[in-house]
C-alpha cells in the first residue's frame, strides 16, 4: 500500500514571504520531485483502475521509475481517456473523501470533471497564494475576483487563495460589467484577478463612465485562463497603471495557479514544479523535448490525492525555460493549442460541441463554419450554416432559434446564427476549415 498522504514537508514561509523551496537548488527540487513522483505513479496505480489498466498494457510499474526521466516510459493521459471515465473513473479515493468536485468543457456534450479531497484543496489554495505573492500581493490586500464562479476552476481557486494569503476578497465573479467598475470605485481593491479580455470590457466601461481608470485603486492584475499577449498588457498596464502578470492552469491539472509570472521579470510564468512535473513533447511522435524547444506541454501532479493525473497532455504548445526570479522552469507564452479548442471569453469551446447540436438541426445541411471575431473588445462567435434545399424560411428560423438556444444552455455562449444557401460553405479538400479567427492576436 502508499501511504495515505502525498510527501510534503510543510515549510514555513520565509522572512521574504517566499516558500524555500521557490529558491532552492535544483538539485534539492529533482529530489523532491522523484520522491514525490513515485508516491504519485504508486497512488495512481494502486487507486485507480484506469492506470493500472493502462501501466499493464504498456508493460510498466510504478517501482520502474528511478530517474526523472524514467517517466518518459509511462503512457500519457488525454481529455478522451477521461471523458471515456466519466464521470467519475479517474478518482483514485473514495467518493467520501472528495471535498470538491469541478468541471470544465469536454470534447462533446458531457463536461471533464475533476475532484479534490480537502488536502487538495489546502495544496491549491497555498498555491495560488504563492502566486497572488509573486504577482506582488501581500496579506491585507484586497482582491476583487472575476473569474466566473461555480463549475470553472478560475473563481474559486482564486479565491481560496487570496484568502489563504491573509487578503480580503471581493467574490463578484464574471458579468455585470457596470457594477464590476462601482464595485472597484468603492471598495478600493489591489489586485484584480479575471481573463484579461474582460479586463479590456472593464476598462471600456471606465470610459463610458467618464472615469479614468489610471486613478483608480488597482495596482495588480492576475491575468489568464485563455492565450493573452505583449501587446494586451501594455495596454492593460498603461491604461490601469497597474502591473498585468500572467496566470496559467487548467482543470485537468488543478485549476488557476499551476503556474505564475513573477512581478520582478514579467517573462513567463513560473511552473511550481514542486507539485506539477512538466514535459514538452512533440505532439506527433511522444517523444520528449529538450528544454527550450517548442511543443505540446504535458504534466504529472505530484501531490494531488483525489485525482492524480500521469503526463497529461495539455495541448498547448510552449517552451521550458530556465529560472529567473525564482529556481523553477517557466513556460514562455502558449502559441497555440495541437487541438481545436477554442477559447471564448474564458469559455472553452469545441467545434465538436457545436457540431453535435448544428447537425440535429433538420433544416440545415451538415456543414457548418464558426467564426470567431472581436468588435468593442468582446469575443463574438457566428455560427455560419446552411438553408437544406426545400426547408422554408420558417423552418430554417426554427432551427437556427433551436441552435441558439441549445449552445448557451449546454455550453454556456451566446451565438449568432448566420443562415446562408446550400452550397456556399466551401468544401472541403481534406481537412475541413471549421473554424476561423478573426480576433487580433496578442
Ligand atoms: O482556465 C484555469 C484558469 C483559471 C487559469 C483562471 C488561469 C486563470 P480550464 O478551463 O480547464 O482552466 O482551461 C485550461 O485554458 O489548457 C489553456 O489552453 C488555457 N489557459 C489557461 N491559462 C492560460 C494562460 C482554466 N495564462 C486551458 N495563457 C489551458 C494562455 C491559458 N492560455
Amino acid at each position: 500500500m502508499t501511504s495515505q498522504f502525498p510527501p510534503i514537508r510543510d515549510r514555513k514561509m520565509s522572512t521574504t514571504g517566499l516558500d524555500p523551496i521557490e529558491t532552492a537548488s535544483r538539485d534539492e527540487i529533482a529530489a523532491l520531485q522523484l520522491e514525490r513522483l513515485r508516491w504519485s505513479l504508486q497512488h495512481a496505480y494502486e487507486g485507480n483502475p484506469q492506470y493500472k489498466a493502462k501501466f499493464d498494457a504498456a508493460g510498466i510499474h510504478p517501482s520502474d521509475l528511478h530517474s526523472l526521466s524514467d517517466l518518459a516510459r509511462f503512457p500519457f493521459t488525454t481529455k478522451a481517456d477521461l471523458r471515456d471515465a466519466y464521470p467519475f473513473g479517474f478518482f483514485a479515493v473514495p467518493e467520501s473523501r472528495l471535498a470538491r468536485i469541478h468541471a470544465s468543457s469536454g470534447t462533446t456534450g458531457k463536461p471533464t470533471v475533476v475532484g479534490y479531497t480537502k488536502r487538495d484543496i489546502e495544496n491549491w489554495s497555498r498555491l495560488v497564494a504563492r502566486s497572488i505573492h509573486a504577482a506582488g500581493g501581500r496579506p491585507g490586500m484586497k482582491v476583487h475576483v472575476a473569474y466566473g464562479y461555480g463549475l470553472f476552476t478560475g473563481g474559486l481557486g482564486a479565491h481560496y487563495g487570496a484568502e489563504a494569503l491573509g487578503c480580503t476578497v471581493i467574490p463578484m465573479s464574471g458579468g455585470q460589467t457596470e457594477k464590476q467598475v462601482q464595485l472597484i470605485r468603492d471598495f478600493g481593491p489591489d489586485i484584480i484577478m479575471v481573463t484579461p479580455s474582460y479586463m479590456l470590457a472593464i476598462l471600456d466601461e471606465f470610459r463610458r463612465q467618464g472615469v479614468d481608470a489610471r486613478r483608480c485603486s488597482l495596482r495588480a492584475g492576475i491575468f489568464g485562463a485563455e492565450p493573452w499577449g505583449e501587446a494586451m498588457r501594455a495596454e492593460i498596464e498603461n491604461s490601469f497603471a497597474l502591473d498585468a502578470v500572467d496566470i496559467y492552469g487548467l482543470s485537468e491539472v488543478m485549476g488557476p495557479g499551476v503556474a505564475q509570472e513573477c512581478v520582478e521579470t514579467k517573462d513567463g510564468p513560473v511552473i511550481w514544479e514542486d507539485h506539477f512535473y512538466p514535459e514538452i513533447i512533440d505532439p506527433q511522435t511522444g517523444a520528449v523535448l529538450p528544454d527550450g524547444q517548442e511543443g505540446e506541454l504535458v504534466f504529472t501532479s505530484l501531490t494531488k490525492e483525489a485525482m492524480p493525473i500521469i503526463r497529461y497532455r495539455t495541448r498547448d504548445l510552449t517552451r521550458l525555460l530556465p529560472g529567473t526570479a525564482r529556481s523553477m522552469r517557466r513556460m514562455a507564452r502558449i502559441t497555440g493549442r495541437s487541438d481545436d479548442m477554442m477559447i471564448v471569453r474564458g469559455v472553452n469551446v469545441f467545434p465538436s460541441q457545436i457540431e453535435e447540436i448544428a447537425l440535429a438541426c433538420p433544416a440545415f445541411t451538415p456543414h457548418y463554419q464558426i467564426e470567431l471575431s472581436r468588435p468593442d473588445r468582446m469575443d463574438q462567435v457566428a455560427v455560419i450554416v446552411e438553408c437544406r434545399e426545400g426547408a422554408s424560411e420558417d423552418e430554417c428560423a426554427d432551427s437556427a432559434k433551436f441552435l441558439t438556444h441549445r449552445i448557451k444552455t449546454l455550453i454556456g455562449i451566446s451565438v449568432a446564427v448566420k443562415v446562408q444557401p446550400e452550397g456556399s460553405i466551401p468544401r472541403s479538400q481534406g481537412k475541413a476549415t471549421r473554424v476561423i479567427d478573426k480576433r487580433p492576436k496578442g
